[in-house]
């Protein structure tokens, strides 16, 4: 039977929507920079066969718990499960948690666009990234007002509807956003000296793994959950839109594929451009590498540079708005459904506009701190006595509950509930409901049952070393 909430519109408008939502920040700005800190090749095989046996079997298992209930992630749990009933209220606090700082970073992005632009008319832009971004985040004024702005146009896409709304958006935003990543590959690799970057990223090296392999394996963990959705609400949310007759494992396969292809272009987007104009140590900046290496190898390409930093971070950015609808939807969905418990009609766009005004409000601190430059985060410092990447500022504050705890957890607790509890005979049965095979059936259960939660367990142990700088692991 399909539900009475509506469908996607066919299925390549859902695949588009989901991977829309997998394609993000975390592909363009996380994979490139913690690749290049974490080793390069040695990361890349880790994230690979994790996500393979890991992410593979949690997509199939998060897509079929939201068809089948067809409800958003609070009631998806309270219908599947006795044991872990409030497993949704984690996946809703963290989906919403991520915003208050997905939409600070994505303002960044549209920021630097129109700094691009501006240069590319007037020629204004003449400062070192560094110099930029720092004069960026003290300028919490215009630091609110983008992330407003990015807000409102989350907003005007949501209350359109899964159909009318996030669909469409996907459907053209995703192709352009192939287009602008193969253009800036293009570009990145054709520079001399940006055979040093593939080097870096594709010749075997396992170094990095003998030094520290808990260490490589939880952020490559953490970063492949991240960049697939997964144990977030979204995934089960766009999963609970899917028409009975769609093939659940193929889907699946094809969003791991391609989310993993967008980061690995991505890498070559960024890493041989890095590697070009400022040799192995700004492949290996960190963080920065989107808003300060980038804007320095696009300022260094002369009168063209600017027309390639608009193209880039107007990439980056509906990279990142099809994946803040997608956590929007997360909430928008939950009110829908207890509208519809009660029998009475749901208003989209009042309960959209709710939702993006608390996440707008979160928002304006994590975008006034402006990672920490004006001091928002002082009067908490060293208030739980701990010294770490934590304590730095508001966006590591929220990132560690959310990214930190909340998703390894959830994915640990969602993991057992369906190995231990319901049984992977229910996701089976979801998956071959209207005639579809279940191929490699065997290996989903054995590695959603045993391998699954004991990689996220180390995961998850990893995320709070890490997060903590307790050094456990490194
Ligand atoms: N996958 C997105 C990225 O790589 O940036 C982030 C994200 C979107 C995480 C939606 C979780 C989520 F539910």
């Amino acid at each position: 039977m399909e539900n009475s909430r509506g469908n996607w519109g066919s299925n390549i408008g859902f695949l588009m929507a989901a991977v829309g939502s997998a394609v993000g920040l975390g592909n363009i700005w996380g994979f490139p920079y913690k690749m290049g800190a974490n080793g390069g090749f040695a990361f890349l095989i880790i994230y690979l066969a994790l996500a393979f046996i890991v992410g593979f079997v949690v997509m199939i298992s998060e897509i079929a718990i939201g068809r089948k209930t067809g409800k958003g992630v609070i009631g998806a749990y309270q219908e599947i499960s006795k044991k872990f009933k409030w497993l949704g209220f984690l996946g809703i606090a963290a989906p919403m948690l991520i915003m208050t700082f997905y939409s600070v970073l994505g303002a960044y992005c549209l920021e630097y666009l129109f700094l691009n632009l501006g240069d590319l008319a007037f020629g204004t832009l003449n400062m070192a990234g560094g110099d930029l971004f720092g004069a960026m985040l003290t300028k919490p004024g215009a630091c609110i007002f983008f992330t407003f702005m990015f807000m409102a146009i989350c907003f005007l896409i949501v209350k359109g509807g899964i159909k009318d709304g996030i669909e469409k958006f996907n459907t053209v935003g995703m192709p352009a956003l192939a287009i602008m990543l193969l253009i800036t590959i293009i570009r990145s690799v054709s520079l001399p000296g940006a055979a040093e970057g593939l080097k870096f990223m594709f010749a075997p090296n396992f170094e990095p793994l003998k030094e520290n392999f808990i260490g490589v394996l939880s952020v490559a963990g953490g970063q492949m959950f991240f960049s697939l959705s997964l144990a977030m609400g979204a995934i089960i949310t766009y999963g609970s839109y899917l028409s009975k007759k769609e093939d659940i494992v193929k889907n699946s396969a094809i969003i791991v594929v391609s989310d993993t292809c967008v980061a690995l272009m991505a890498g070559l987007a960024v890493i041989p451009a890095a590697f070009a104009l400022g040799g192995e140590g700004a492949a290996m900046s960190g963080p920065k590498l989107l808003f300060i290496t980038l804007q320095d190898v696009f300022s260094a390409m002369g009168n063209i540079g600017p027309l390639f930093g608009a193209v880039f971070y107007l990439l980056v950015f509906i990279a990142a708005i099809t994946s803040a609808i997608s956590l929007t939807e997360v909430a928008v969905t939950t009110y829908a459904d207890r509208c519809e418990k009660k029998g009475v009609t749901p208003n989209r766009i009042k309960a959209t506009g709710v939702v993006c005004v608390l996440i707008f409000l979160g928002a304006s601190v994590v975008a006034a701190d402006g990672l920490g430059s004006n001091g928002m985060w002082v009067p908490f410092q060293n208030s739980l006595g701990i010294v770490g990447a934590f304590n730095d500022c508001w966006l590591d504050f929220v990132d560690f509950f959310a990214e930190g705890i909340i998703m390894p957890l959830g994915a640990l607790l969602m993991s057992l509930m369906v190995g231990w509890e319901i049984g992977t005979d229910k996701i089976k049965e979801e998956v071959e409901v209207e005639g579809n095979k279940f191929h490699f059936y065997t290996f989903y259960k054995i590695c959603l049952r045993f391998i699954v939660p004991i990689a996220m367990a180390f995961i998850l142990l990893g995320q709070i070393d890490g997060f903590l700088g307790l050094e456990i692991f490194s």
